[in-house]
């Protein structure tokens, strides 16, 4: 599988993507990161990986369709097949969704339905739930809403923090989001097939 990463802030999801292909658990390999936020922690770790870094600054585009040519456009030259959208803070358009049909993974740190949106871990503190969790699936137009491929629960403790529920969550994303990429390629074969 030929992954294109998008990451906007630390990456550490990419990363735990890109050691369980170190660590032959995912067969995949990551042709690209894509970042928007010049010195985002996650292309150094990309630097580290010697997998190749492009900065495309939404700043610098007059629209969300305008970037997401640009993000096309790169996914395109580094033969990309999966979009893996992992800590991506920008929304995406049809202008990338219908150029990887089905081919586009988010992972976001609730166990939707519940708890759309970008302050989801503090709005499942807020709300009093016991158990909330993270959620890897397909990206449609309407934000966090496409098929789910995988979820896994995580225990709101006491004296969680927004903090500590996130840490907690993070871990579970690790595991969760290179097992969701090989299945989500199982169940849609490279359209070339
Ligand atoms: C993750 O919690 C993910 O669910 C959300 O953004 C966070 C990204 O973290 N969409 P990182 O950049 O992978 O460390």
């Amino acid at each position: 599988l030929k992954l294109g990463v998008m990451a906007s802030g630390s990456g550490s999801n990419f990363e735990a993507i890109a050691q369980a292909i170190a660590d032959q658990q995912l067969h995949a390999q990551v042709n690209v990161l894509l970042y928007n936020n010049p010195g985002a922690k996650a292309a150094a770790r990309a630097d580290r990986w010697g997998i190749p870094a492009v900065l495309l600054n939404h700043r610098e585009f007059e629209s969300r369709e305008a970037l997401d040519e640009a993000i096309v456009e790169t996914l395109r030259q580094h033969d990309v097949e999966w979009v893996i959208m992992a800590g991506w803070m920008r929304i995406v358009t049809p202008v990338l969704i219908n150029a990887f049909p089905r081919r586009i993974l988010n992972i976001h740190p609730s166990l939707l339905p519940s708890f759309k949106g970008n302050r989801a871990v503090e709005q499942a503190l807020a709300a009093g739930v016991k158990i909330t969790g993270c959620t890897v699936h397909l990206v449609v137009p309407e934000v966090d809403s496409g098929d789910i491929i995988m979820q896994a629960a995580v225990p709101i403790l006491p004296n969680d923090t927004l903090e500590t529920l996130h840490d907690r969550i993070h871990t579970q994303e690790y595991c969760i989001f290179p097992k969701a990429i090989a299945l989500a390629a199982q169940v849609q074969p490279p359209s070339n097939a």
